[in-house]
């Protein structure tokens, strides 16, 4: 049985993780620890509060005293760290807070973890630390080269993925000078329930649907490898479970398509979905698919992204091997039922999207 710290619960993915880790292993203990930003939703997770072993607590990672005595209080042995400023264009416009939230922010996880579970006093406690990053930090590639290999260096290019490869450097050296049982996960493009809808297959449902433009910037031939975050939850599930402590294992979608074939997927998908189901005209009448028209006819070309990262792919050869790790939803499977999900969701999308990004950065960093 364990007891679990996990952090950035109530994002993304840090939900999609607690209702799979509770629908697994219901004995466990689990805190979720959220500063609740505009990316983080107390509804991500609701239907987890109804369980025994959940606690949430809403607090900021950046806080040594309240992380050092959640650890001690609830013996936890178990942090699964996903707490982040995660979207590569808000860390071109605010670098700032990027680095603040995910290099500081992960040392004072480190330190508080250091200070509880390697007391130079008593014996180590058993325990791990999970470092939750992406493929973004190995920087990004070109049409004929290899895919991303654990010991490919690092070459950053975003704001953001140069403060997750920061934070995957702090990782690596607790785990080397102080022996802190750490592991890394870094993954690929995650889509599914709860993404906010920033990212760009949330936006593209979300836009199509209120009859919106889809931006693609560029020329749409940036290249992404796809993965359905559920499987990211078992390929974080595995490396508790089996991974080496201080190792690296990159987690990939065997799924890299470029923006436009994406798209193009997901307008088919929503438009057999709106075919299927007459009952969705009612509702979204703004949707091109509404009055049978092709949702990809929204397509429109905007500015590049400064820096885009061309092209990403994973050699995830080390997850299959010491792991027995495989993603296991293709993107047709994987993308029908994010679009079934946001179509049945309304009101956590709308939600969301009410909390002004600029509102609440300049209120929680007035000099940035
Ligand atoms: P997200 O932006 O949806 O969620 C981040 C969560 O962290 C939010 O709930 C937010 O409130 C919380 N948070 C932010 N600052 C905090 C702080 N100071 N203290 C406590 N909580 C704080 O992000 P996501 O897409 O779910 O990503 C989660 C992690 O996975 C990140 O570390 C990201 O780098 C990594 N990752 C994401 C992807 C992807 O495709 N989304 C892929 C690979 C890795
Ligand atoms: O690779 C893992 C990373 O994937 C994670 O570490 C990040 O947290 C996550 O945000 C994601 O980064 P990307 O920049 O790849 O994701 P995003 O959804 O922002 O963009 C995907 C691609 O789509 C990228 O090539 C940019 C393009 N795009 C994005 C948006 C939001 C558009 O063309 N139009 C858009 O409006």
């Amino acid at each position: 049985m364990r007891r679990l710290l996990v952090t950035g619960a109530a994002g993304f993915i840090g939900s999609n993780f607690v209702h799979y880790w509770l629908g697994r292993h219901p004995d466990d203990r689990l805190v979720a620890l959220d500063a609740l930003t505009y990316a983080g939703n107390r509804e991500s997770f609701e239907a987890a509060t109804l369980q025994r072993g959940f606690r949430f607590v809403h607090g900021d990672i950046r806080d040594l005293d309240l992380v050092i005595s959640l650890l001690t209080e609830e013996r936890l042995d178990t942090i699964v760290h996903f707490a982040a400023e995660s979207h590569v264009d808000r860390s071109i416009a605010r670098p700032d807070v990027f680095l603040d939230v995910n290099i500081v922010g992960t040392h004072r996880l480190l330190q508080a973890a250091r200070t509880v579970w390697l007391d130079p006093k008593g014996s180590p406690a058993k325990h791990r630390f999970h470092h939750v990053s992406t493929d973004e930090v190995y920087g990004d590639l070109g049409p004929d080269d290899a895919p991303f290999s654990e010991t490919t260096p690092f070459r950053p290019n975003s704001p953001y993925a140069a403060s997750k490869a920061a934070a995957d450097h702090l990782v690596r050296a607790y785990h080397r000078t102080y022996g802190l049982e750490t592991a890394i996960s870094n993954c690929s493009n995650n889509y599914g329930p709860y993404q906010y809808p920033e990212k760009l297959i949330p936006l593209c449902v979300v836009n199509l649907l209120q009859g919106k433009d889809i931006p693609v910037y560029g020329d749409g031939k940036n290249v992404r490898d796809w993965m359905y975050v559920e499987d990211h939850c078992a390929g974080i599930e595995r490396t508790l479970e089996r991974g080496q402590p201080g190792r690296t294992y990159n987690l990939g979608g065997n799924c890299e398509r470029d923006n436009l074939t994406l798209i193009g997927t997901l307008c088919k998908t929503l438009d057999e979905v709106f075919a299927g189901d007459p009952d969705l005209a009612v509702r979204y009448p703004a949707a091109l698919a509404a009055g049978g028209r092709p949702s990809a006819h929204a397509i429109s070309f905007v500015s590049d992204r400064p820096g885009h990262d061309r092209r990403y792919a994973v050699d995830a050869r080390r997850a299959a091997k010491e792991l027995g790790y495989e993603p296991t939803t293709d993107l047709s499977a994987g993308l029908r039922k994010t679009v079934h999900w946001y179509l049945e969701n309304e009101p956590w999308w709308r939600g969301v999207m009410g909390v002004s990004y600029d509102d609440w950065v300049r209120e929680q960093y007035p000099d940035s």
